[in-house]
């Protein structure tokens, strides 16, 4: 019952919450709960996920202030939230998505002085079916961005588009500077973990998604796999360290870190993988 009216309460608890806010200026931001989106829907998630991405995104950036920072698949901002104490003074956050509608949505909601949207007429089977099914360069300059970010991007990508697209980041990259980009790891951590995860052992954690086993091949790669409850391949994507291995070696790009996510019934500081790369 109380369910039916969270979207009522939602929007009373944030316009009180936002008057609340001291310290952590950013999260204002935060869309209201019909425009909450990638898989997070708490208005409580969303600012623990925004906090954790702006930690990360401090350290992977060379400055503090006036960085171009892209996020690829950018939904309805959370990571323009994270990103925006460090583009201030003549830095720009640009986001870029393949639906229309959080493109627009985002135009509207955030301020457009240093908040950049553009919309990509690109087809993914979960996300977008309809559009062009052609892969297509970001309309970003060669060696432009001081950070590329995704999250929850490359886990909705089949291999052509992982492997177009991690070359696109190396492209727009400059040299020395990070990108910050989510996965589902199919590494040694995810076998362990497939042990522990059976009602027996009371360690059933995930009730979703068929438990996060990808054990079903993504348009017959060797190394993009998906899971069984899947409509799509693309609805949840995990790479094998093949896989990543081969995205690493095609693009040029180097990978200096591994926070390993808790989906593998790990204590992690995030529930996907999140690794951290250097052109
Ligand atoms: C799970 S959502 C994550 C959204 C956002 N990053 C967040 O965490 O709130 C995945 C997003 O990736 C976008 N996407 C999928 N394929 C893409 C592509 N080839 N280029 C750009 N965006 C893409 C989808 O449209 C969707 O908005």
């Amino acid at each position: 019952m109380i369910k039916k009216f969270f979207p009522l309460l939602d929007k009373c608890f944030s316009k009180t919450d936002r008057e609340h806010i001291i310290r952590t200026k950013n999260i204002r931001l935060i869309p209201d709960f019909q425009n909450r989106r990638g898989g997070k829907l708490s208005y409580a998630e969303w600012a623990y996920v925004i906090g954790i991405f702006q930690t990360i995104i401090y350290q992977s950036l060379q400055k503090t202030s006036a960085n171009n920072i892209l996020d690829i698949g950018c939904g309805t901002g959370l990571l323009g939230i994270s990103s925006e104490p460090f583009v201030s003074d003549d830095g720009q956050y640009t986001g870029i998505d393949i639906m229309k509608e959080d493109i627009e949505y985002c135009t509207g909601h955030y301020p457009s002085d240093i908040f950049k949207f553009i919309h990509l007429d690109v087809a993914n089977a979960t996300y977008a079916n309809i559009q062009s099914e052609i892969l297509k360069k970001w309309p970003i300059k060669d060696n432009s961005q001081d950070l590329v970010t995704a999250l929850s991007v490359w886990t909705h990508m089949n291999e052509n588009d992982a492997i177009f697209y991690f070359k696109e980041i190396y492209r727009v990259l400059r040299p020395g500077a990070k990108a910050i980009i989510t996965f589902f790891l199919l590494d040694q951590a995810y076998i362990t973990s497939l042990g522990k995860r059976s009602n027996e052992t009371g360690r059933f954690h995930f009730t979703n998604q068929n438990d996060w086993i990808f054990d079903v091949t993504a348009y017959n790669s060797e190394n993009w796999m998906t899971v069984k409850s899947a409509r799509y391949p693309e609805d949840a994507i995990g790479v094998t360290q093949k896989g990543l291995e081969i995205l690493l070696s095609t693009s040029g790009l180097k990978l200096v870190q591994l926070y390993p996510g808790n989906w593998k019934e790990t204590p992690g500081i995030f529930f996907q993988d999140i690794i951290i790369l250097e052109k």
